[in-house]
């Protein structure tokens, strides 16, 4: 599939696992330099293999130029430093620009409020509002027209470099592509239906869903015409969150009756997900900021 991205510097927190992985295979398949953001290194690695199809090092078959475009950083988006040297990374490796930022990292507890603990809270709050909150908080400068960018971007910023990152650059040309849409900038931040309607079981999952959903349409306004942002509400995924979530329930629902309370009968795949991520971030959605876009299946149309 193509969405228009070659070129464009992709960060994807959570882009070790599940969602957030499978936006990153879709964007570098699609000529982006990508860089994946996680906690753990091991993961990491697994996760650049898993994307170039091939978890054997010896049979790599990508021309060294494709596997340099995709990259690593090891980084807790919890902590204000880690996000902050996750964009500077990009950013440098980026030539002093990020165009697009896909916040999936996040973490899901089911917990009835009686037995939510203030750590339990803490966490959760943490990393899926926090941590969203410090990436575009950490990328905003990069993704800004280069005059505006700090000095650590590490490179200079002269009248000519910032009309070129503004109008983007001849690397950046695409066949038959408006010249506008070249200096699209895109954050895509991933919520939840729960964020929308609420769901059982998991009263601070939902308030930090909401939280997320109420940021993205706050800072479209306040980014707007620079950068654009919106925020993607999947339902259930195939993801390894929701293994674990189903290991935790301990064989009380299956991945089948789950999907069986969708209109469309199942839940959704990761791939799926990326797909919409891919092309709300694509060039040609440029007039596309502050969408809340359910990708559910139809729940959240029931009401
Ligand atoms: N799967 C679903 O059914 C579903 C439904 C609606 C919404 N969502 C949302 O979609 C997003 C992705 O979920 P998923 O299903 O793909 O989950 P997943 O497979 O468990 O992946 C979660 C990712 O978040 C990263 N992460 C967690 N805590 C982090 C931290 N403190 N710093 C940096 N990275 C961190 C993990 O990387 P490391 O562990 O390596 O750090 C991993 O890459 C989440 O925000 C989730 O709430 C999922």
């Amino acid at each position: 599939m193509e969405y228009g991205c070659r070129n464009k510097t992709v960060v994807i927190t959570g882009g070790t696992s599940g969602i957030g992985l499978a936006a990153a295979r879709a964007f570098w398949l699609d000529g982006a330099n990508v860089f994946l953001v996680g906690r753990d290194r091991g993961r990491g690695m697994k996760a650049l293999t898993r994307i170039i199809g091939c978890e054997n090092t010896e049979k790599f078959v990508f021309p060294a130029a494709d596997l340099a475009r995709l990259r690593f950083i090891a980084a807790d988006v919890t902590r204000q430093a880690d996000c902050r040297m996750a964009a500077l990374t990009a950013g440098y490796y980026g030539k002093g620009k990020i165009d697009i930022l896909v916040n999936s990292a996040g973490i899901y507890r089911e917990k009835r409020l009686e037995r939510v603990s203030v750590a339990d809270y803490n966490q959760i709050m943490d990393v899926n509002v926090k941590g969203t909150f410090l990436m575009i908080q950490a990328c905003q400068p990069y993704m800004l027209p280069r005059a505006e960018a700090p000095d650590e971007a590490g490179k200079e910023t002269s009248a000519e470099a910032a009309e070129e990152n503004r109008n983007g650059s001849a690397a950046d040309h695409i066949e038959g592509q408006d010249p506008k849409t070249i200096k699209d900038r895109c954050i895509v931040n991933i919520a939840s239906d729960a964020g929308i309607g609420g769901n059982y079981g998991c009263p601070v999952y939902c308030a930090s869903k909401g939280a997320v959903v109420s940021l993205t349409k706050a800072l479209a306004l306040d980014m707007a015409p620079d950068i654009r942002v919106n925020c993607i509400c999947p339902g259930d995924v195939d993801t390894p969150l929701l293994e674990e979530q189903l290991k935790k329930a301990e064989g009380s629902y299956t991945k089948e009756e789950m999907g069986e309370g969708y209109p469309l009968g199942r839940i959704a795949s990761a791939e799926e997900v990326a797909h919409v991520i891919c092309s709300v971030a694509s060039p040609a959605n440029a007039f596309m900021t502050g969408a809340i876009i359910p990708v559910d299946g139809g729940l959240t149309a029931m009401g």
